[in-house]
């Protein structure tokens, strides 16, 4: 019998780009209802967490906000995702809840207040995206500061995420919270300890105010593939979200997990998500047409607007027929990178670069077809890239109806997703996000991440 997959449903709060088929439903995207459908949607299918992207940024072309993306609901519009997490947390009681939150927009005491609040409320169900923001020039110019360089914003992550832990593990002991309400003690006070942080980019001397959560870290998932950020990803990711061709994610993933061993973690500390959008259908043919609808709405316009949002360049200044005529930017590289030749075959032009946005986007090729038609090219992708699961797209309605309705059961008649528990006899107190991911690791990082050296009063 197959490994279950690690699987997650993504999601951006805002439109998602299938918005003008009738079925979609992502304009409902600020209602509630929205959300807590999708969540217990999520938990019914038993897939193991609900993802929510972010960013500040929006495409900018000329250095303003382009009037396409705002008409097109190109990476625009946006709400605040870690608003609607508690709200998920309370109608559901499994589902991992993960969401981005940038180490480029606020300070880290802030932050991580707001992320143990939500593990309490979550019963320690919370991840963290950890990324430094892919829509960065106009972020910046939103915040009214100058753009940090590509390269020294993950220096500027990796001081945060210390900072961010430091907080989590190194100002309460384990048996600091006594709540005697006979002694009037609420905490030991010998056993909350002050923090002192002195980093390149971050100081903070004092007391993280909030009690350990149950996971104290989130989950700590990761996102950039350029170089930096395959660094960042091997030395402390707990999950990583992929995106790219097939033998792109292949060598991305052999590259971060010997990375990760040279650092001293285990080979497998980090499960590997490919990003991945199912177009499926009750036929092969009615999938095709549901594609070719699709992608019809998207214009070549359109696709060099969203690769302006991930990569700062403008294709659409570019000569079409010749390779990108500039690989210099301060904006993500993932996007740079994933274009520009791999010394064996030609670099593409800029006239199939926007072709391959104006299909694909961010992600690799659809699954496409029927159930098990799809499901038959992630045993394939799984086999060839060593990836651990999926990070499933919004797909066409926007909610995944037609992976959870066609999908799921194909995946779990195959044991590629987990069987769900037992409503009688199912699981009284359900796993941390941690352990969910890493059954029988514990809710904490463990002892090979970084961060455990943090922990205040370990044995
Ligand atoms: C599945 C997936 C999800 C991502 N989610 C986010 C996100 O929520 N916010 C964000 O700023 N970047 C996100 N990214 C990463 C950006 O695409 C971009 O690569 C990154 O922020 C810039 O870093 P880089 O220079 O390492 O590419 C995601 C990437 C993938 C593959």
């Amino acid at each position: 019998m197959p490994q279950p997959l690690t699987i997650g449903m993504f999601q951006t709060m805002g439109l998602s780009g299938s918005w003008r088929l009738p079925e979609n439903t992502t304009p409902t995207f600020l209602t509630l209802d929205y959300w807590t459908g999708l969540a217990k949607r999520s938990e019914a299918a038993g897939v193991d967490f609900l993802f929510i992207a972010d960013d500040f940024g929006y495409p900018l072309i000329h250095g303003e906000v382009s009037p396409t993306a705002v008409e097109h609901a190109l990476l625009f519009p946006r709400g605040d995702p870690s608003m609607v997490m508690g709200a998920m947390a309370a109608v559901t009681d499994s589902l991992g809840l993960v969401v981005t939150m940038s180490t480029s927009v606020e300070r880290p005491p802030a932050l991580a207040r707001r992320m143990a609040t939500l593990d309490h409320l979550a019963n320690g169900r919370m991840g963290w995206n950890v990324v430094t923001g892919a829509g960065q020039n106009a972020s910046a110019r939103l915040f009214g500061e100058p753009m940090r360089n590509h390269d020294d914003r993950y220096t500027a992550a990796e001081d945060y995420l210390t900072l961010t832990m430091t907080l989590w593990e190194g100002s309460w002991e384990d048996d600091a919270l006594r709540v005697d309400r006979e002694a009037g003690v609420y905490a030991d006070g010998s056993k909350v300890h002050e923090i002192h942080h002195e980093g390149p980019f971050y100081t903070a001397d004092g007391v993280f105010t909030t009690p350990p959560s149950p996971q104290r870290t989130p989950l700590l998932f990761q996102a950039g593939a350029s170089t930096k950020g395959r660094d960042l990803a091997a030395r402390y990711a707990e999950a990583v979200f992929l995106a790219a061709e097939p033998d792109a994610v292949r060598d991305q993933i052999a590259d971060i997990r010997a990375r990760a061993v040279a650092a001293g973690r285990e080979p497998d500390a980090i499960k590997f998500l490919v990003a991945g959008t199912f177009i499926v259908a009750p036929t092969t043919a009615e999938a095709t047409a549901l594609r070719e609808r699709i992608t019809a709405f998207v214009t070549t316009e359109d696709a060099g607007v969203q690769y302006a949002f991930f990569t700062g360049l403008n294709l659409l200044d570019m000569d079409p027929s010749k390779p990108l005529a500039s690989t210099e930017s301060e904006q993500g590289r993932t996007n740079i990178e994933r274009f520009t030749g791999d010394g064996v075959t030609a670099a593409p032009t800029v006239a199939e670069i926007l072709e391959e946005f104006r299909v694909n986007g961010v992600m690799g090729d659809p699954f496409i077809g029927t159930a098990a038609e799809a499901v038959d090219q992630v045993e394939s992708l799984m086999a060839h890239t060593g990836a651990d699961g999926l990070l499933v797209q919004p797909g066409p309605t926007g909610d995944s109806a037609s992976f959870f309705d066609l999908v799921v059961p194909e995946l779990r008649e195959r044991g590629l997703l987990a069987p769900l528990p037992d409503a009688e006899t199912g699981d009284a107190h359900p796993p941390t996000l941690r352990e969910r991911l890493f059954p029988g690791g514990g809710p904490h990082l463990p002892a090979t991440h970084p961060g455990h050296t943090l922990r205040v009063g370990r044995s």
